[in-house]
């Protein structure tokens, strides 16, 4: 293969490497774009703060530990803060509900799953959470009652309750649910891969190693044969 074929396909390769995203569920119905940065250590933190006060009445995120709040930088809370949000918990214990699945299914008709990796079990990951949660509305048949109907969600009927109150809030909260919705998408999509930062790094160190070591060769190579005659 000659040298210029050889870098199309490795381009090409590449293009279609990228993953693409994806904008809408299986309802077909194209998510809202969520602005969700997971190495900003504040909005990841806002959205931590979301988690515990408001999801972790229902919900669960087993694979995040009290520790990891200290532990991960872009958390990086402080050991008296995990202290207090753990109470008697150990160190070592993930984020678990008060909820007991049996209550669960009283009230609600099903269990509420756990979000430690929700973004990445779900197309569109972030935006995916932030739509579901800004995305209640009065069903236009009237059919699914008030609390249920979601825009998102397949099939348009939730078991979960509105959690931030969106539906009917006042439009002068709009901005502060809306934010509140997207930092705890934040936080959902850094525990789902906690270590996907650190990958990106290494992997930009990486790639700076390879380019220099191929211009080395490059070098090395001219050094080798510049006294042979074509
Ligand atoms: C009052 C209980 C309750 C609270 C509080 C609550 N949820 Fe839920 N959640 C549920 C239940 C029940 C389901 C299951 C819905 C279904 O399958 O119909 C659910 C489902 C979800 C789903 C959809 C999962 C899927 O299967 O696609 C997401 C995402 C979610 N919750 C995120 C959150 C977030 C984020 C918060 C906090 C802002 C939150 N929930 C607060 C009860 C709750």
């Amino acid at each position: 293969m000659k040298l210029k074929q050889f870098l199309i396909v490795a381009a090409a390769a590449v293009v279609f490497s990228l993953p693409i995203s994806a904008h809408a569920n299986e309802g077909g119905v194209a998510l809202k774009h969520a602005e969700v940065d997971v190495t900003d250590q504040k909005q990841i933190r806002r959205g931590l703060t979301v988690f515990t006060d408001v999801c972790m009445g229902c919900h669960s995120a087993v694979y995040v530990t009290y520790k990891g709040l200290m532990d991960y930088p872009e958390i990086g809370l402080s050991r008296e803060a995990v202290d207090e949000l753990r109470g008697e918990h150990p160190l070592a214990a993930g984020m678990v509900t008060d909820l007991s699945p049996e209550d669960a299914e009283v009230s609600y008709g099903k269990v509420p799953p756990d979000l430690s990796i929700i973004t990445s079990a779900r197309r569109g990951g972030a935006d995916y959470v932030y739509s579901i949660l800004t995305g209640f509305e009065h069903d236009p048949h009237g059919k699914v009652p008030d609390g249920n109907f979601n825009e998102y969600f397949p099939g348009n009927r939730i078991a979960m309750p509105d959690p931030l109150g969106w539906l009917d809030h006042d439009e002068s909260d709009t901005a502060e649910l809306d934010q509140q919705a997207q930092d705890v998408a934040a936080f959902l999509a850094f525990i789902a891969d906690p270590h996907q930062n650190e990958r990106h790094t290494i992997g930009v160190w990486v790639m700076g190693f390879l380019i220099l070591l191929v211009i080395v060769l490059g070098l090395l190579k001219k050094e080798v044969w510049k006294d042979v005659k074509h």
